[in-house]
């Protein structure tokens, strides 16, 4: 359990609150063990993710994160330093982000309802342009700023480049054979659990070497599949798509960036970044789940914030550990509480975060 910054901690309790109460219902027993990663440590030591940390948290089979992110410390090295050191050295290639809208919950889509809002996002999450090469020259930064840069990373990429402007940034997108398989692989098994649809996402017609190569392996992989009906969509498109017509979609497999960005339009249409759950799975290691959304300082310690969205991470965290019928329970209480009026400011109510986990717990308790 990793509270982290912000209203992390405060979230992250309610959610264990609710894990443990499901543990109850229905049999099993859930061990916690916290980590104090964040800003505060990172202002008091300097330290982000140390190895002792990765190799203490390699010894369980899921991890249960809040938010990261604080306003004393200059944006990126937070998220890049914990969040995606995190899920990069766990390689945890699946981004998962349900979105789907539960009753009671109002959506800005007009006419649309929880029978039309019901897809999965299946986000790439280790590649692309998050594999972190990059370069940046002009005042104070040297060509041999970028020398050392590139020789940081195995792959040699043969850059040349040549420019007379004064300053210069450049960053790099990575696709391989193997990442887009795998992701496409976990997006059409889920596809095949579900309405036999689903829909990639690139813009193979203008970034045309990376993508070319992720739409070139989905072609591949889908003859594999071949009762899962499927579509390339481009992503500027996909967006249009899912205000217009979200009907249309069962699973949608992205790569990295894109999934990022249209996943934050997703979550408005089930009802806002209050109740968008994600889970960072590497189906054969140690998985991660999260609210998608950040750590909101300014609603620290308040008592304010919105726990749903992890609550439903934690439904997530229990169906990777195979406790389906829990995670079932769980989302189910939370659409109970929404109908029962028991919700945050947010979302129109006045009840308090841990308000908000009295009676998730106690209807996740409820038997029947
Ligand atoms: C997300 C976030 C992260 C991302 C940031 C905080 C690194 O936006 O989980 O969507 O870009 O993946
Ligand atoms: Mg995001």
């Amino acid at each position: 359990m990793i509270g982290g910054d912000g209203i992390g901690p405060e979230i992250v309790r309610q959610g264990c609150r609710v894990l443990e109460a499901a543990g109850e219902r229905y049999g099993f027993d859930l061990d916690f063990t916290g980590f104090t990663l964040g800003a505060d440590r990172y202002l008091e030591t300097g330290e982000l993710v140390t190895e002792d940390d990765l190799a203490e948290l390699s010894k369980f089979k899921a991890i249960y994160f809040g938010a990261i992110g604080d306003e004393r410390v200059k944006p990126g090295v937070l998220e890049k330093g914990i969040l995606l050191a995190l899920r990069f050295h766990f390689d945890q290639y699946v981004n998962l982000r349900p979105i789907k809208l539960l009753a009671g919950v109002p959506t800005p889509l007009a006419n649309k309802g929880p029978a039309e809002i019901d897809f999965v996002v299946v986000r790439e999450n280790t590649e692309d342009f998050y594999v972190g090469i990059g370069g940046r020259q002009g005042p104070g930064r040297s060509r041999a700023d970028l020398e050392v840069l590139r020789s940081l990373y195995s792959v040699k990429f043969g850059l040349d480049i040549e420019s007379d402007a004064e300053e210069l940034a450049y960053q790099i997108g990575v696709v391989t054979r193997e990442g887009s398989r795998r992701v496409m692989e976990y997006a059409f098994a889920l596809a095949e659990r579900r309405k036999r649809k689903l829909a990639s996402v690139d813009k193979a017609n203008v970034l045309s070497d990376v993508y070319g190569l992720w739409r070139e392996v989905f072609a591949e992989v889908a003859a594999a599949h071949p009762s899962v009906a499927t579509e390339y969509t481009f992503v500027d498109a996909i967006t249009m798509w899912f205000v217009k017509n979200p009907e249309w979609f069962d699973v949608v497999v992205t790569p990295n960036m894109f999934g990022d960005i249209i996943t934050d339009l997703g979550a408005m249409i089930q009802g806002g970044l209050g109740l968008a759950p994600g889970g960072n799975i590497n189906p054969d290691g140690t998985s991660m789940f999260e609210p998608i959304h950040g750590s909101a300082p300014k609603y620290r310690g308040k008592n304010v914030a919105n726990p749903i969205a992890t609550v439903w991470a934690g439904a997530l965290l229990l169906d990777s550990l195979g406790e389906h019928e829990a995670a079932d329970g769980v989302v189910r209480a939370i659409e109970r509480t929404i109908v029962d009026g028991v919700v945050t400011r947010d979302m129109g109510g006045a009840s308090s975060t841990s308000g908000v986990g009295d009676h998730l717990v106690q209807l996740v308790g409820r038997r029947g």
